[in-house]
């Protein structure tokens, strides 16, 4: 289903609230079953229990590869642009993409892979991250990709909490001028993993990487003696396809658990909707694999709409902040999908890196991950898209599977910095602290969805308590986002950002308690408190309040210490950007940390800190803020 204008668009979106069955019973018709489902939607938000296509059999690789062999074969179906831009790109036509997918499925069965077991991928934006996705998608294994930038405690954390037998990873990543170890991560990861069997290793960067006999394997050697031919293992519409990791307020990162059918069915319409996908054009999203955003766009609703979605494994601003730029025109991209972070940090290299491209390919632009402000809004609509092509701000989540808010491309009004309109489908509504809904336009409050989608949540990994105290219990029938949201007089969506102690820096999500976790664990940190203050390229950056044993000797060295052993349990996109010491913290008689009086300090703004009386030590605030960075 596509919707071709605006007036369509409020006629399917009434329908959908009307006849929610009917509408995605349309949507899902457009998809390959084996047998068809018996109940479009079983549902309930208290324990929560979502169904979408019951009863239905699929395979997800099927309709993102099979089905496009008989007319599509050498259409290409993944471009891949190397980090560096003097190695040669690489085309694979969706045969070709078939192929692989099926030899190395049969490389995870030969190595005892069976449907349902999970195995984790750690590895670069190569084309094998996306091959490997599908390939566990192909024997219904279920795939849980980490995203390279994460360090060996958090692989091992995620290996074991989803008990994954089998690790495919490389020997290294190219990541601008640096050349980053992979498999020796996972190694260190795995001293603390019982549950894997094998590591399977690519070949990337011809780093030296100790292969232990009897567990680790050449990628390259094994997929020569396999056949190029994989039948695709029949799932029922709810099997398990994925799980994939996000921060939360609380604690470790829980497993975002999605099934086949519905995320399916949801992603692909979404893509097709939301960036008004036409055949013959290149879809270029600058996620990466390891997160939700690359999935959706760059995996999975690209492959099943037949589309060309290109892949890039390095950074935009290597060799030059004109890399994307580069990229759009030798590619002759149509559709650009990238996050305001990085539309920040091109805009602040200057438009010399822009004005010698032509960019002419472009048709739609689409931004993703946190707000986008006017200023960033602006650039990227007059100097990326000369001023014609339609921005689409795009709202969701990991625990969403797909868009969830956001305009149609050039054919719904847009208005800068809003999401907009909730895709049909989608039932948002915005609620007061007691879960009142709040009526009519000219309204904020905290962001809810009051109907089930097919791309929901269906559970965390391994805790369904957790994911019902999550996002189910605030507001009790609802599914609570954590975002906090205005509706204007038009009924357009706004969102203003998180309402719970999440963090989002440069896009990335990141949980508070994690990093104050991490901190803890230095030698000498007694005790800290994360909250995040506006940066003018991360959007957010992130603030540490410490208190130490002792006053340290050398501050400035103890800030680079305490910034390593982040990176070490966490990973280097959390660590922290400005640390103070502190001799305390704003606590409530019952302990509880203020975390409003330490987000003000950090923001630079201490002329109103608030009603401060009922802190166990008021004076701390002065010290604080005297000592502010
Ligand atoms: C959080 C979800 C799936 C998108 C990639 C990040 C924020 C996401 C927008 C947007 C304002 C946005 C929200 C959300 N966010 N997109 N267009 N405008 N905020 O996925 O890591 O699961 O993070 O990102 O705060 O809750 P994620």
């Amino acid at each position: 289903m596509k919707i071709s204008s605006y007036e369509e668009y409020k006629e399917v979106y009434q329908k959908s609230v009307d006849d929610p069955e009917g509408f995605w019973a349309e949507v899902g018709q457009e998809f390959q079953w084996r047998k068809p489902w018996k109940r479009v939607l079983d549902w309930n938000f208290d324990e929560p229990n979502v169904k979408w296509f019951e009863g239905g059999k699929m395979n997800i690789t099927e309709n993102a590869l099979d089905r496009h062999l008989e007319e599509n074969a050498n259409k290409p179906a993944i471009i891949w642009e190397p980090n560096d831009p003097s190695d040669e790109a690489v085309t694979l036509t969706y045969q070709v993409l078939y192929d692989r997918v099926c030899s190395l499925a049969n490389v995870l069965k030969k190595y005892g892979i069976k449907k349902g077991d999970r195995v984790c991928i750690y590895l670069p934006m190569v084309p094998e991250l996306a091959i490997a996705v599908l390939a566990c998608a192909r024997i219904g294994a279920i795939h849980s990709v980490v995203f390279g930038g994460f360090s060996a405690k958090s692989i091992s954390d995620r290996i074991n909490d989803a008990g994954c037998k089998m690790v495919i990873t490389s020997d290294g990543a190219y990541r601008g001028p640096k050349v980053i170890p992979m498999k020796e991560t996972v190694d260190h990861a795995l001293e603390s993993c019982p549950s894997v069997e094998r590591v399977l290793v690519l070949t990337r960067t011809r780093t030296p990487v100790a292969m232990l006999k009897g567990r680790d394997l050449w990628w390259e050697d094994e997929v020569k003696y396999v056949e190029a031919k994989c039948p695709a293992e029949e799932m029922d519409s709810e099997d398990v396809l994925f799980i994939l990791y996000t921060s939360g307020s609380t604690g470790k990162p829980k497993g975002v658990v999605h099934t086949c059918g519905g995320y399916m069915v949801y992603a692909t319409y979404t893509f097709q909707n939301v960036f008004q996908y036409e055949p013959g054009e290149v879809h270029f999203c600058t996620a990466d694999i390891g997160w939700i955003t690359g999935h959706s766009y760059i995996v999975y609703g690209p492959l099943c709409s037949g589309a060309t979605s290109l892949m890039f494994e390095g950074v935009p601003t290597y060799p030059d902040a004109g890399r994307l730029w580069d990229i759009v025109d030798k590619h002759k991209v149509n559709i650009l999908y990238t996050a305001p972070t990085a539309i920040r940090s091109l805009m602040s290299f200057g438009l010399q890196y822009v004005k010698d491209h032509s960019l002419s390919s472009l048709k739609k632009l689409g931004s993703v991950g946190e707000p986008i402000n006017e200023e960033a809004w602006h650039w990227f609509k007059e100097n990326i898209g000369k001023g014609s092509c339609p921005i689409v701000d795009t709202w969701w989540q990991t625990e969403n599977g797909g868009i969830l808010i956001s305009g149609l491309a050039g054919i719904t009004p847009e208005k800068a910095t809003y999401a907009t309109l909730p895709l049909p489908g989608v039932q948002p509504v915005l609620v007061d602290e007691n879960g009142n809904e709040l009526e009519g336009t000219g309204v904020s409050g905290n962001l809810c969805i009051k109907f089930p989608w097919p791309g929901i949540i269906r559970t965390t990994y391994g805790d369904h308590e957790r994911c019902k105290q999550t996002y189910f219990s605030t507001y009790p029938g609802k599914y609570f986002t954590g975002d906090g949201c205005l509706r204007d007089e038009n009924g357009f969506y706004r969102i203003t950002g998180r309402v719970d102690d999440v963090l989002n820096v440069s896009g990335h999500r990141i949980g508070t308690a994690e990093v104050e976790n991490a901190i803890n664990m230095h030698l000498g940190v007694v005790e800290s408190a994360i909250v995040g203050f506006p940066h003018d390229i991360k959007g957010q950056g992130i603030y540490a309040f410490i208190i130490t044993e002792r006053k340290p000797a050398e501050p400035e060295m103890m800030r680079k210490d305490i910034s390593a052993t982040v990176a070490q349990i966490i990973g280097p996109i959390a660590k922290p950007d400005k640390i103070q010491f502190v001799s305390g913290l704003p606590k409530t008689r019952s302990g509880k940390i203020m975390r409003r009086i330490l987000r003000k300090i950090a923001e630079g703004d201490v002329s109103n800190l608030g009603d401060t009386s009922t802190l166990l030590d008021p004076s701390v605030v002065d010290e604080i803020k005297a000592g502010a960075i």
